[in-house]
C-alpha cells in the first residue's frame, strides 16, 4: 500500500509517500522558519496562509522523486491534530478532497502518534512493548507503548514542554528561533561547572515533569550577570550548557524511574527535542546501564515532517481503519484516546 502522507501542524510543511512493502519512498520538506523569525516565533496565520502555498508542489515533488504517478496513490494520511487549528485545516482539506478526487481512503493521524512511530522508519527499530520520551515543542510526555494505538501515559509536563524551554530561553539569550538548535550548538562553547541549574521535581516521586521553573531560574541569573555589569557571549554560552545540562539531566533521571518502575528495556525517545545530541549520548548510556537500549530516528524525522504520517496512517489503513469524508481537526487531542489496532 503506497501512502501519501502530509504534515501541516505547525510550521513546517512535510510531504512523504511510504510503501508498506518497500518502506520510504521520498520525502521533502518546507521550514517556513525564515518567515516566522522576525516576529520570535510561529505567526498562525501566517503558517496557514503559507501551507496553502507549499503543500500542492511539494506533492508533485515526492511523486517526481519516486517516479509515480498521482494515480499510484492507494491512501492520504494528514496530521489531524493537535496543532494549529488553521494550519491543520490546510493539511486536512487537500488531504480529504484528494483522497475524494482519486476515490481512495484518508486518515487523520495523532502528530504525536507520528512522532513516537517515526523511529520505526529507521534500521534496528524498537519492538513492543517499550517506554516513550516524547519531547516536542508542545508536549513532554513519558508514554508505555504496547503495541500502535496502546498508550498509557506514565507522565508529563505540568507546565512548559522541554522544547517550549528551549526556544523561550533561546530568546532570553537572544538566540532567536526555534532555540533547541541554537542553545545546543552554543552550550558546546560553554564551560563545565561555571553555572549550576537545578533538577525540575527530582526530589519528588512520580514522572511528571515542570520546566517553567528551570526558565525562571535561567532568567535570573542572565538578570544578575547583566547588573554585575556583563553579559557576553562567554556568558551566553555558559547559561546554554547549564540550563541543557538541567533539561538533559532532569529528562534522564525521569527516564531511568520509568524504566525501573514499569521493568521495560527499551526506551524510545522521539519529538524535536530527540535531535538534541547531549541527551541522545545520556540516554544511551542511561539505558545501557540499566541493561537496556535506546532508540531514535535520524534527526530529520525527530522534527515535523510527513514521512512519520505517512507511516503511522499506513499502519491505521492496513488495520481497516476508515474516515467519513468530513474535515474535523482536532487542535486539541489526548494520545490515550486512540484506538487500539
Ligand atoms: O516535534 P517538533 O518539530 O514540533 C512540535 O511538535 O512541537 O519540535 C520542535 C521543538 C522546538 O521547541 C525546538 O526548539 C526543539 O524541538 N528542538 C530541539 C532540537 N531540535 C529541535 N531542542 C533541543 N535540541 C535540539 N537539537
Ligand atoms: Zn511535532
Amino acid at each position: 500500500m503506497k501512502v501519501l502522507g502530509i504534515e501541516t501542524s505547525c510550521d513546517e510543511s512535510g510531504i512523504a509517500l511510504y510503501d508498506s512493502e518497500k518502506g520510504l519512498l521520498a520525502d521533502a520538506l518546507y521550514s517556513q522558519i525564515e518567515m516566522h523569525t522576525e516576529y520570535g516565533g510561529v505567526v498562525p496565520e501566517l503558517a496557514s496562509r503559507d501551507h496553502i502555498q507549499r503543500v500542492l508542489p511539494l506533492i508533485n515533488q515526492v511523486l517526481e522523486q519516486a517516479g509515480l504517478q498521482r494515480s499510484d496513490i492507494d491512501a492520504i494520511a494528514y496530521t489531524k491534530g493537535p496543532g494549529l487549528i488553521g494550519a491543520l485545516m490546510v493539511g486536512a482539506s487537500i488531504g480529504r478532497s484528494m483522497a475524494w478526487a482519486l476515490g481512495i481512503p484518508a486518515v487523520g493521524v495523532h502528530h504525536m502518534e507520528g512522532h513516537l512511530l517515526a523511529p520505526m522508519l529507521e534500521d534496528n527499530s524498537p519492538e513492543f512493548p517499550f517506554l516513550a520520551l516524547l519531547v516536542s515543542g508542545g508536549h513532554t510526555q513519558l508514554v508505555r507503548v504496547d503495541g500502535i494505538g496502546q498508550y498509557q501515559l506514565l507522565g508529563e509536563s505540568i507546565d512548559d514542554a522541554a522544547g517550549e524551554a528551549f526556544d523561550k530561553v533561546a530568546s532570553m539569550l537572544e538566540l532567536g528561533y526555534p532555540g533547541g538548535p541554537k542553545i545546543s550548538m552554543l552550550a558546546e562553547k560553554g564551560t563545565e561547572g561555571r553555572f549550576k541549574f537545578p533538577r525540575p521535581m527530582c526530589d519528588r516521586p512520580g514522572l511528571d515533569f515542570s520546566f517553567s521553573g528551570l526558565k525562571t531560574f535561567t532568567l535570573n541569573t542572565v538578570a544578575k550577570c547583566r547588573e554585575a555589569g556583563q553579559f557576553d557571549d562567554q556568558d551566553r554560552a555558559d547559561v546554554a550548557l547549564a540550563f541543557e545540562e538541567a533539561v538533559v539531566g532532569t529528562l534522564a533521571f525521569k527516564c531511568r524511574r520509568a524504566l525501573r518502575e514499569t521493568g521495560l528495556k527499551q526506551l524510545v525517545i522521539a519529538g524535536g527535542v530527540s535531535a538534541n545530541k547531549r541527551l541522545r549520548v545520556q540516554l544511551e548510556a542511561m539505558a545501557k546501564k540499566e541493561g537496556g537500549s535506546l532508540r531514535y530516528a535520524r534527526p530529520e524525522f525527530c522534527t515535523d515532517n510527513g514521512a512519520m504520517i505517512a507511516y503511522a496512517g499506513c499502519q491505521r489503513l492496513l488495520a481497516g481503519e476508515a474516515e467519513e469524508l468530513t474535515v474535523a481537526p482536532q487542535p486539541r487531542w489526548n494520545m490515550e484516546e486512540l484506538a487500539a489496532v
